[in-house]
């Protein structure tokens, strides 16, 4: 019996080591090392895969023709947007989220909506029965879609042969095995194999792939980092499972920015595009409440307004609690200790909770100024007018300071139908005639209480 051949893998970077080693030399991490059995993949051609033995010519990077291949239109806004204005020909894209984020529903929608793309759907984790469940629940447009209960890949690969997809999505690559390795499924050389395997489809067909991975508790892709490096986008799909709205971040992109984000909210029907997320986030209230507090803020490029709600209320128990959802909890106690030792204000012996609405993590400092107010306006117990919306940082001697991109967040708050914004006077080059909205500028946390409750 032929012997068993193991080797080390660097759960971090994916480097390989004969023998464990504590420390890893290529990242540095220690205890990161698992034993993994391998077999040498054999040199033959995988089977669906053109000959590579046939050698590239250098040509002048002039006479390239990047018009050849335009981009893929998907019939997605959103998810348009998140890969930089529509979907490379060749380009391979994976996709994370934790489990139960809907993953499987988005990749679904884009292969059976509307689009005239031959779409090949490999699921390794659901059967075809409780894929046409789903389907239907979402409704199907596309003729065109397959689907393909299936894990190996080499048998993955024949079947591309035949189908020939302009699309391929894989649900989900840690389901995945070759042929040519011995190691079980979702181990660190399995996901590398499979998915150079279908990087060479990808690349050898100018077929697009999507691959979904799982994403593990500490919140990386699970397998090796080296699958991050081996495709050309990584977008991740990220929300409160208690909440409806998702958010597609782009982490990674080498054909557009990663400052795009693309929204979602998760319905009985499927996941719908959110064009104008601000509605979704604020709460039309008729009634004037004190502690709420309305912030302009940008989560990557997309300016949002965003509800801020704050409780403040006396200790019932000697130490006073401090409780914030989707912001920073030191960030909130280094607000209260501004207002504290700034102005004045003595909420030492209270308990302060800080919730942003919709279940979404902020970490945009423009919201500070948001924040203090709603902390505030609940202490007082006077309500901020519904028409006013903020967008500052606040510093550590309470003065309020300029934030980036100041007219796309006026903007916002102008075209959503707020008459006044509080912004810092210290914005460089603002000039407050251009916009058909009030530009309040302040420069210390006083002014704005004085305009706030005055
Ligand atoms: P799923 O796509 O299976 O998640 P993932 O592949 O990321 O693990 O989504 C699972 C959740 O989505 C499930 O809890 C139910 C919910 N869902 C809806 O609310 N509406 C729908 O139309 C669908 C298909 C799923
Ligand atoms: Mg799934």
């Amino acid at each position: 019996m032929a012997k068993v051949k193991t080797t080390y893998f660097c759960k971090n970077c994916g480097s390989e080591s004969p023998k464990w080693v504590g420390k890893c030399a290529a990242c540095n991490e220690w205890n990161t090392f698992i034993e993994e059995v391998i077999s040498k993949p054999s040199k033959g051609a995988l089977p669906g895969l053109v000959d590579f033995t046939n050698s590239a010519t250098p040509v002048s990077i002039n006479s390239i023709d990047s018009a050849a291949h335009p981009r893929i239109n998907l019939k997605d806004s959103e998810l348009n947007r998140a890969l930089g204005g529509g979907l490379v020909p060749g380009s391979m894209i994976l996709f994370g989220g934790e489990p139960g984020i809907g993953k499987s529903t988005l990749m679904l929608q884009v292969a059976i909506k509307k689009n005239t793309l031959k779409t090949l759907y490999v699921s390794g984790e659901e059967s075809e029965q409780q894929i046409k469940m789903r389907a239907d629940r979402i409704g199907i447009d596309n003729e065109n879609c397959v689907i393909l209960a299936e894990t190996s890949s080499h048998r993955i690969l024949k079947q591309l042969k035949e189908i020939n997809p302009d699309l391929l999505i894989i649900d989900s690559i840690q389901t995945l095995f070759s042929e040519s390795l011995d190691s079980s499924p979702g181990s660190i050389s399995q996901i590398r194999e499979c998915t150079s395997e279908l990087l060479r489809f990808a690349k050898s067909t100018n077929t697009p792939v999507f691959l979904i991975g799982h994403i593990t508790k500490d919140g990386t892709l699970a397998g090796p980092k080296v699958l991050e490096h081996m495709v050309d986008v990584v977008l991740q799909f990220e929300g409160d499972r208690n909440h409806v709205y998702r958010l597609l971040r782009s982490v990674k992109n080498r054909f557009g920015s990663t400052n795009e984000l693309g929204i979602y909210e998760m319905q009985g029907s499927g996941l719908r595009e959110v064009a104008n997320p601000s509605e979704l986030l604020i709460s039309n209230n008729d009634q004037d409440l004190s502690g709420v507090a309305i912030a302009s803020m940008l989560e990557g490029m997309r300016p949002m307004l965003i509800e801020i709600q704050a409780l403040v209320s006396t200790a019932a128990y000697g130490t006073p609690q401090r409780s914030a959802t989707g912001f920073d909890l030191r960030r909130l106690g280094m607000l209260l200790a501004v207002l504290e030792k700034r102005c004045g204000f003595k909420l030492g012996a209270k308990d302060v909770f800080l919730n942003i609405a919709g279940g979404i993590k902020v970490d945009d400092p423009a919201i500070d100024l948001a924040v203090v107010c709603a902390v505030l306006s609940s202490n007082v117990d006077l309500p901020i007018a519904k028409n006013t919306c903020l967008a500052a940082e606040v510093g550590l001697s309470g003065e309020i300071r300029p934030v980036s991109r100041l007219d796309q967040r006026i903007f916002e708050a102008q075209k959503l139908g707020y008459q006044q914004i509080i912004v810092s006077a210290n914005n460089k080059g603002l000039n407050e005639k251009e916009y058909g909205i009030e530009v309040v500028q302040v420069r210390k946390i006083e002014e704005v209480f004085k305009k706030l409750f005055a």
